[in-house]
């Protein structure tokens, strides 16, 4: 199945001279939805993953159905004062200056092999305050896997030594 038939790219969105791939068609989808979730499945399997973390609020969406068909939990990495107990925090590098991701400072048991999920790597500050995350917690990262890497942005350099995943490159 080539998965790329299944994303849309829709130029100037948000903005000017961004090309902007859109997964709703493949979500959309039955059979391409749980090919692409499969392939993930596979990968976590592999690394030997026990946890699903994922950052809102794309990487729920492909994060859960892989924790789900797993039969091990998912984390959630949220942006600040949506998760209701302790939370720890990781400052980091926006477009236009800086934001903050959280999660509960109970979501991960010490030494547990977690793999991180997102929808899409395009500068790597996501994964990569996510990694911190998950590391401050005591968690190993086994692996990370995307649906889309934007191979320009370099997202990347940012998972240096971390072995990663992703389904389509652009
Ligand atoms: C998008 C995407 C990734 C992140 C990738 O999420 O879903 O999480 O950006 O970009 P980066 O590699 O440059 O960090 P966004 O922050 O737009 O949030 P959303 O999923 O809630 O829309
Ligand atoms: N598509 C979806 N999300 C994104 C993109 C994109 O092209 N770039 C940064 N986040």
């Amino acid at each position: 199945m080539n998965l790329k038939d299944y994303i849309a790219t829709i130029p100037d969105y948000p903005k000017e001279g961004i090309l902007f791939r859109d997964i709703t068609p493949l979500m959309a989808d039955g059979p391409a939805f749980a090919y692409a979730t499969q392939q993930i499945v596979d990968y976590a399997r592999e690394v030997g993953a026990e946890l699903v973390v994922g950052p809102e609020a794309r990487g729920f969406i492909i994060g859960c159905p892989v924790a789900y068909a797993m039969e091990i939990g998912f984390a959630p990495v949220r942006k600040p004062k949506k998760l209701p107990r302790e939370v720890i925090e990781v400052e980091y590098e926006k477009e236009y200056g800086t934001d903050i991701l959280t999660m509960h400072r109970d979501a991960i048991s010490p030494g547990q092999k977690v793999i991180i999920i997102d929808d899409l790597l395009a500068t790597g500050g996501t994964i990569e305050a996510t990694i911190k995350l998950v590391e401050k917690l005591g968690g190993e990262v086994v692996g990370c896997a995307f649906l889309i890497e934007l191979e320009e942005l370099e997202g990347a350099k940012m998972l240096k030594g971390y072995p990663y995943k992703s389904l389509m490159v652009y």
